[in-house]
């Protein structure tokens, strides 16, 4: 913990109590309030945890004001430009840009894990043809603790870490396999010679029937998702994760819990309602309906794909994604995508309008990666998925992170009780 000269003085009543203030090498300060209730009897109230810190971490560092995201300090910009998906990977699990033999050792690791058990494919047939991907994934990822026995202790230094890597490798063979199994298409085995992000096209649009040559500049684009979605600090799938590996669950377990909560609409599954938003809203013309249904506090709509928790200005994600967004569509011939055509209308009314502005609502990462999945050919059902692959590095090393904290306790908030005080039962007769 770093110096803790600086303390923090809260007065209730006649009593005060002096709290200790740490200074982090980025961001606000935090106060530790860990002896608070031992002291003075009472609990903080953050529901929604906008004000507090959960863990000490040196992996992810967002400063929403700036729109500042930075993994292991190297700027989101700057990865997405020059560094790749499995680079970041190792960034992000061991804390510095890897020598090209370290490199290269990573991702032959990597490629040799991509097949799964041949037992799992049973799995998948024991679901719907039309069971969301997401739901298959949280289904076949919490399988993996039946079947990788030798990588599910916790407190064993080396069976976290091939946990860490089948987790990395097999998360595109899992979510490539949920896709095949939706349309009725044969599944399509991983290959050695092609790199991660080619790899998961492959195994997506590939068929027995004839080549499927995999476009340089899609598996770039590919890439490039993974990457802005590798890793976002304590964000609510993070955070389950984390809260899920506290109780010494299996690492299995801990990221399937992350799919789950990764699924909902607020969250990761913003992509996939942003793109039926927008397919909803059909044309341009329509915009100023929903801008005012957005603004509307009788109204529970939202528009999809804007605001965040942390950033108050505009998401770097966004940024670089909206630029992916224009080479995929121009590629795909695509360009005049009706679709891109309105979401590009409405982020212009949106940013435009003083509502938004005041909010501090803009696109999120999730705003145009739905239109980039969509023209490559993924239906809006795979783009949480999408997601989902992405950020298991970032879950992963969270996990591996929070494992070797000395402080790490099993997470039990408490809670701000509101409902009956203590009564006595009633005999059904006298009710
Ligand atoms: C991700 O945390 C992360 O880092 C997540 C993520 C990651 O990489 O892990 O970045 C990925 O989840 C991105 C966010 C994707 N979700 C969406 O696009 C769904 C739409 N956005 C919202 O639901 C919302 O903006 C959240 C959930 C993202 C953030 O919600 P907050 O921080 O809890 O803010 P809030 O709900 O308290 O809203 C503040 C105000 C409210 O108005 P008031 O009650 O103050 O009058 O802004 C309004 C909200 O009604 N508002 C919106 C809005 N988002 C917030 N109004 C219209 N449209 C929206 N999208």
């Amino acid at each position: 913990m770093s110096d803790t000269s600086k303390t923090a003085t809260l007065t209730i009543g006649d009593s005060s109590y002096e709290l200790p203030i740490y200074t982090p090498t980025a961001g606000p300060d935090v106060i530790d309030i860990r002896k608070l209730y031992s002291q003075a009897g009472v609990f903080t109230y953050d529901p929604g945890f906008t004000s507090t810190a959960a863990c000490d971490s040196t992996i992810t560092f967002i400063d929403g004001d700036k729109g500042e995201l930075l993994h292991r300090g190297y700027p989101i910009d700057q990865l997405a430009e020059k560094s790749h998906y499995l680079e970041v990977c190792f960034l992000l699990l061991y804390g510095y840009l890897p020598k090209a033999s370290e490199l290269e050792q990573f991702e032959r690791t990597i490629t040799q894990h991509t097949m799964i058990h041949e037992q799992m494919h049973n799995f998948f047939r024991g679901f719907r043809r039309d069971a969301h991907p997401m739901a298959t994934m949280v289904g076949v990822v919490g399988a993996m603790s039946a079947f990788y026995h030798d990588s599910t202790d916790i407190n064993n230094p080396l069976e976290r870490e091939i946990a860490s890597h089948r987790l990395i490798a097999k998360m595109p063979t899992i979510a490539a396999m949920a896709y095949k199994y939706s349309i009725g298409q044969p599944f399509v085995y991983p290959r050695n010679d092609l790199d991660y992000a080619a790899n998961f096209l492959h195994m997506c649009f590939a068929v027995p029937a004839e080549q499927y040559q995999v476009d340089p500049i899609l598996a770039r684009a590919m890439d490039r998702i993974f990457t802005l979605h590798a890793d976002h600090e304590q964000n609510a799938s993070t955070s389950t994760v984390r809260l899920a590996s506290s109780s010494g669950a299996n690492p299995f377990a801990c990221i399937a819990a992350g799919i789950a909560c990764l699924w909902g609409p607020a969250h990761g599954g913003a992509n996939q309602a942003c793109l039926e938003m927008l397919k909803e809203i059909g044309t341009p013309d329509r915009i100023p309906e929903y801008i005012a249904r957005a603004k509307d506090k009788n109204d529970p709509f939202r528009l999809m794909g804007f605001g965040h928790r942390v950033y108050k200005n505009f998401d770097p994600r966004a940024t670089v994604m909206k630029q992916s967004a224009d080479e995929v569509l121009e590629l795909m011939g695509v360009e005049n995508n009706p679709i891109l055509a309105t979401a590009k209308e409405l982020e212009q009314a949106a940013l435009a309008d003083p509502y938004f502005a005041e909010k501090k609502l803009f696109p999120n990462v999730d705003f145009y990666s739905g239109i980039i999945l969509e023209a490559m050919g993924f239906p809006t059902s795979m783009f949480t998925p999408v997601f989902a692959l992405s950020r298991t590095v970032g879950w992963i090393s969270q996990w591996k992170e929070q494992l070797a904290d000395p402080q790490m306790k099993i997470g039990r908030p408490r809670q701000l009780y509101q409902g009956e005080t203590m009564r006595d039962y009633v005999d059904i007769e006298k009710r």
